[in-house]
C-alpha cells in the first residue's frame, strides 16, 4: 500500500508548515506550495528527513494556471491526493470600511477566496476519480463574525466556509469530505506583522478569547489532521471554530 497523499498550499511558514509536517509525521507523502521558495525547501528538506516523499512548487494561488499545474503535477508524481488542506491567505491593509481600497479588496478576494475556489475545483475532480477524498479550508473567526478594518478579509473569509458547505453538499454521495476551520487568533508571522511584535498588542490579542491567549499553529494542524482522518467520517460541511471560546461569548 502507498502513503496517503497530503496537499497543503501556503505551506512555507506558519500554519501551513505546522499542517504539513504533521501530514508527513502521519505517514503522509506531501505536496507544498508557497511563493517563499527559500523557506518551502526547509519544509520539504525537513518532511524528506522523516522519511517522506515531498514536492515542493513555487506556486501563487492567487495564479489560476499556476494552481491547475500544481494538482497536474501532484497526480503525475503520486497518481492521488487524499487529504488537502487550502490554506494559503493574506490579512491585507487594515483600513476603515469605507477606506478599504478596490486594490486591496481585490487581492485578498483573489488570493483568499477565488485562488482557494480553483484549488478546490482541481482537488474535487481528482478526488471524483477515486475511492474519496477530505478538503480543509482554512477560514478565520472573520469568516463568522464581523471585525473592524478588515471588510476584504472578513468578505473572503466568509465566502470560504460558504464554499466549504457548497462543496460538501455537492460530493457527500462521493465520499468527498468539506470542512472549514476557523481559527481564532494564532501565533504567527501574519500576527507579528498585525501586533508588531508589541508585547501590550500581543496581550490584547490573546484576551479576545476566553481562554486569555493566542493559539498554536500546533493546535490548527491537529484539528486540521483530525478532519482529515475516518474519526471524521461523518462530518462534512462544517466551519469550526479553533478559537479558545470566542465566537462563543
Ligand atoms: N494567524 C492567525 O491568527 C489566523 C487566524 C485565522 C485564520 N488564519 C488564516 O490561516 C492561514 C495561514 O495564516 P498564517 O497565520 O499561518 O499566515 P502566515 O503569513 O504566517 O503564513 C502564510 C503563508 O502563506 C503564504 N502565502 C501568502 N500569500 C500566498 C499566495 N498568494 N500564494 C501562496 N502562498 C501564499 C505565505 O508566504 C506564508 O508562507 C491564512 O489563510 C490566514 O488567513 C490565520
Amino acid at each position: 500500500m502507498s502513503n496517503p497523499v497530503a496537499l497543503v498550499t501556503g505551506a512555507a511558514a506558519g500554519i501551513g508548515k505546522a499542517v504539513a509536517l504533521l501530514f508527513a509525521e502521519q505517514g503522509c507523502d506531501v505536496v507544498i506550495s508557497d511563493i517563499q521558495d527559500e523557506k518551502l525547501q526547509a519544509v520539504a528538506k525537513q518532511i524528506e528527513a522523516m522519511g517522506q516523499r515531498v514536492v515542493a512548487m513555487h506556486v501563487n494561488v492567487g495564479d489560476e494556471a499556476a494552481v491547475r499545474q500544481l494538482h497536474q503535477r501532484t497526480l503525475e508524481t503520486f497518481g492521488r491526493l487524499d487529504y488537502a488542506c487550502n490554506n494559503a491567505g493574506i490579512e491585507g491593509d487594515a483600513a476603515k470600511f469605507t477606506d478599504c481600497s478596490m486594490e486591496n479588496f481585490d487581492r485578498v478576494m483573489n488570493i483568499n477566496t477565488r485562488g482557494l475556489f480553483v484549488c478546490m475545483q482541481e482537488q474535487i475532480a481528482i478526488m471524483q476519480k477515486q475511492s474519496g477524498g477530505a478538503i480543509v479550508n482554512i477560514s478565520s473567526i472573520a469568516g463568522l463574525v464581523g471585525f473592524p478594518e478588515r471588510p476584504a478579509y472578513c468578505a473572503s473569509k466568509g465566502a470560504v466556509v460558504q464554499l466549504t458547505r457548497a462543496g460538501a453538499i455537492e460530493y457527500a454521495e462521493q465520499n468527498i469530505r468539506v470542512n472549514a476551520i476557523c481559527p481564532g487568533v494564532i501565533h504567527t508571522d501574519m500576527i507579528d506583522r498585525v501586533t508588531g511584535k508589541d508585547p501590550e498588542m500581543e496581550a490584547a490579542y490573546g484576551a479576545f478569547h476566553p481562554m486569555n491567549r493566542m493559539g498554536t499553529v500546533d493546535e490548527v494542524a491537529q484539528t486540521v489532521v483530525f478532519l482529515c482522518s475516518e474519526k471524521a467520517g461523518f462530518i462534512t460541511g462544517q466551519a469550526l471554530a479553533v478559537d479558545g471560546g470566542m465566537v462563543a461569548r
